[in-house]
């Protein structure tokens, strides 16, 4: 199956080196302002063509010629629209039972939010059975292609048993290729002795390194962990991330979304392909992550759910460090699973512009779960690609709220 999609307004690539006449074609001048657009490769009145699940042929609409009688080929008209990469969510937690709008809406009255809530969701989830989660799952992936994303990572976390923690592997690996064993997210009530069980937190720590990833490695390709105050401490996290590295996985880290900490300075020293939450930054930490190949995935959902201040995330581009956004789509601190909201989000309170917040949800998704088969619209790419009912990206911030995705390709398939 081929698809043809021409008379495209302005089709984001990625991919800058491609287009040589972009100044001219941004309809700007001979100089185009350094607001992050020069990174997004744009194209204006071109095509695209999809042959099974790559990206074919980029070029002017005007050299798409199909021709006639070919049968194998649909043709899509943009009539002027943009076409961007499929969004790449590269940090959710997607996999759970129960419901959290009650701490929700405590939180909107002024109540904080607290790493705890988070066992709420562990109990309601080991008490469902695979096939609700995995009818929930379906939902919630039904709900990413409408808004866009076409590549998305999925955590574990809300089982904390060496069999649910594997339950919830098996469940998000038949969804995507990017599943994080996130055993430690938190210590379970079991071995927390700080509520009344005989359990020794350090045991736990013991039981994520051993037998729990065990059962979860053969079905992930990263390990994560929440480095955070009520979570796990930066020794404990060394444990884990270490454990898991030493089985061959990749390293994600969750850290300084409560408050300062260790979790960055601790995701560059291990190689982290990626921190995230980086609400808290020290002076030190924005240094150290421009100099590191560790992208900082910022999630402002987050700060949207839970009243805490946003990360100047303009700080961090200006430094040089590689940005991602992402939704962490959870039920506790960030129940949304649409990227044009996060990216109307940071470009209106983290000081990214409409072009930066683009490049960082799709590119930067992209680098933050070290890919280079999406995230970018060129031959050889996979062929994930949005059209939206919009003239340009810009309309993603915007207007806010509004659903702009018309139509979503994921591997060349529209869905
Ligand atoms: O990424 N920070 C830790 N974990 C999730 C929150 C999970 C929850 O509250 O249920 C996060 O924000
Ligand atoms: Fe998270």
């Amino acid at each position: 199956m081929r698809t043809l999609i021409t008379n495209i307004g302005e089709l984001v690539t990625n991919t800058p080196d491609a287009v040589s006449d972009n100044a001219s074609s941004a309809g700007l001048g001979a100089r185009v302002p350094d607001d992050g657009t020069a990174r997004l490769g744009i194209r204006h009145n071109a095509a695209v063509l999809l042959d099974g699940d790559r990206v074919a042929w980029v070029g002017d609409a005007a050299s798409a010629r199909p021709h006639a009688g070919d049968d194998d080929l649909e043709v899509v008209d943009a009539a002027g629209r943009a076409v961007i990469p499929g969004f790449v969510d590269s940090h959710t937690h997607l996999v759970f039972g129960g419901d959290r709008s009650a701490e929700f809406a405590s939180r909107m009255a002024g109540r904080p939010y607290e790493a705890g809530g988070i066992l709420s969701t562990v109990a309601a989830t080991r008490a469902a059975t695979d096939d609700e989660l995995r009818t929930r799952l379906a939902g919630f992936v039904a709900e990413l292609h409408a808004q866009g994303t076409t590549t998305f990572e999925i955590k574990t976390g809300y089982g904390l048993t060496v069999n649910d923690e594997q339950r919830l592997a098996r469940l998000a690996r038949e969804v995507t290729d990017d599943v994080t064993f996130l055993g430690a997210h938190v210590v379970p009530p079991e071995f927390d002795n700080g509520m009344g069980s005989d359990g020794d937190p350090d045991d736990y720590v013991s039981l994520v390194c051993g037998a729990m990833l065990d059962a979860c490695a053969p079905h992930v390709r990263w390990v994560d962990a929440f480095c955070e105050r009520g979570a796990f401490s930066p020794e404990q996290t060394r444990r884990v991330l270490e454990a898991g590295a030493a089985r061959g996985l990749g390293v994600r880290v969750h850290g300084n979304q409560l408050g300062h900490g260790d979790g960055v300075r601790l995701a560059i020293e291990l190689g982290a392909a990626s921190v995230d939450h980086c609400t808290y930054l020290s002076d030190d930490d924005v240094p150290a992550l421009a100099a590191s190949d560790t992208v900082c995935t910022l999630l402002p959902g987050v700060e949207f759910s839970t009243k805490q201040p946003y990360p100047d995330a303009r700080r961090l581009v200006d430094a040089g460090v590689i940005v991602a956004l992402a939704s962490d789509c959870n039920p506790g601190s960030s129940f949304t699973s649409s990227m044009p909201f996060c990216i109307a989000v940071a470009t209106r309170d983290m000081g990214l512009t409409p072009a930066e917040a683009l490049w960082s949800s799709t590119a930067g998704g992209a680098a933050a779960l070290r890919r280079d088969d999406v995230g970018r619209i060129a031959p050889g790419a996979r062929a994930d690609v949005v059209m939206l009912r919009a003239p340009s990206h810009v309309h993603l911030a915007y207007r806010p709220g509004v659903p702009l995705v018309a139509r979503t390709w994921v591997a060349g398939l529209s869905i």
